[in-house]
């Protein structure tokens, strides 16, 4: 599909108020998303694992009004008119009013809130964005626009990519691909799909730990982030090298090879921090805390020959990712050597979900 589709045919219903809603989960990426072009598409390919329990609930409620040249909407979270968060949606509104031309004709009362803490410092873009794009798109369904369940959710990934880029991969699950690659059918840069691939019975039910090493406000936000890449002198190759990761994963996801997969995620890892940590300006997003818990990591490895290995976000907090079958012990190995380590001893377990569902 390209962009025109998503343009509706002229709405066939009258709906003067109502109200919808949505639980959209947060993901986190295996090979990573760094580095974008115009209108939000990727320079690479980037594929995640969608999370369960780390979710945005979002509620729309909407009301008919005189059609003006400005947006109507006002957000509250947990509860709290949240001002600051008006300029995104505004952003986003403006991207997205060509495939949803209702916007500028209704006011929106947009609650929302999230299963993990606010201040957990775990990016809520991702959930809050897709979350977001599917309450707009349920009313667009209540117009009477015409999408199939399928068209549904490549519209309201669509969407969410507009919102944000990472947002796309958290509307189905448990593994969705975004950015066109040559050898998964189907992948697109506008949309994210899910991986239909052969998948190890090691990677069902997979889990995630995440460690809040800092809750504080992110230290660089996406879109600064991301245009670091512009212009950075190892970018080529670095867009490069996540193609070759993506065919790589594809393999080690088919075989079930929990080694290879270590090392190409904390590669991964490592690479996107190394990316902010030689770009004009320089950041370094981990703590002392963050290298602390990554070397924990490698000694339990080796003491015990254990699957887990780590990934990080652009910022400081450890997702520990590990099978299923392991979750007993590494529990324990997280409560006993690296709570420790954690804001307020504080961290979220997780596993890989299916994806957003309406409430
Ligand atoms: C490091 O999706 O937050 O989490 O498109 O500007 O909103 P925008 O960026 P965003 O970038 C996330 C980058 C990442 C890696 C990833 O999730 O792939």
């Amino acid at each position: 599909m390209i962009e025109k589709d998503f343009v509706p045919k002229p709405y066939t219903n009258t709906v003067e108020s109502g109200t919808v809603s949505w639980a959209s989960p947060s993901n986190i990426a295996l090979v990573k998303y760094w580095g974008k072009k115009a209108h939000q598409i990727p320079e690479n390919t980037s594929i995640s694992f969608t999370l369960n329990h780390c979710k945005t609930e979002t509620k729309i409620s909407f009301k008919k009004k005189a059609a003006t040249n400005d947006f109507s909407f006002d957000v509250f979270l947990e509860g709290e008119k949240e001002d600051d968060f008006k300029p995104k949606i505004e952003t986003f509104f403006k991207r997205i009013e060509t495939y949803l031309p209702f916007l500028k004709h209704y006011y929106f009362k947009i609650e929302t809130s999230n299963t993990f803490p606010h201040s957990s410092g775990i990016a809520s873009s991702a959930s809050g964005m897709s979350a977001l794009a599917l309450c707009l798109l349920s009313i667009e369904k209540q117009l009477g626009a015409d999408l199939s369940e399928e068209n549904f959710t490549k519209k309201a990934s669509f969407l969410a990519r507009l919102g944000s880029g990472s947002a796309c991969r958290s509307l189905e699950g448990p593994i969705v691909v975004w950015g066109a690659h040559y050898e998964i059918k189907g992948s697109s840069n506008l949309y994210g799909v899910t991986y239909t691939g052969a998948v190890h019975e090691s990677f069902k039910n997979y889990r995630d730990t995440i460690l809040l090493i800092d809750k504080g406000e992110k230290q660089v936000s996406s879109t600064v982030g991301h245009n670091l890449m512009y212009n950075h002198p190892f970018a080529q190759e670095r867009f490069k090298q996540a193609e070759t990761n993506i065919t790589a994963l594809k393999h080690i996801l088919e075989q079930g090879d929990l080694d290879e997969f270590i090392a190409l995620v904390e590669r991964e890892a490592l690479t996107l921090h190394a990316m902010m940590m030689t770009s004009m300006p320089y950041f370094i997003l981990m703590k002392p805390n963050t290298l602390e818990v990554i070397h924990k990591i490698w000694e339990y490895r080796k003491a015990t020959n254990s699957k887990v290995c780590f990934t990080l976000d652009a910022g400081a907090n450890v997702h520990m990712l590990y099978p299923d079958s392991e979750a007993q012990n590494v529990l324990k190995f997280i409560e006993t050597e690296l709570a420790g380590y954690c804001q307020n001893k504080h961290y979220i377990n997780d596993s890989v979900g299916l994806g957003a569902s309406a409430l």
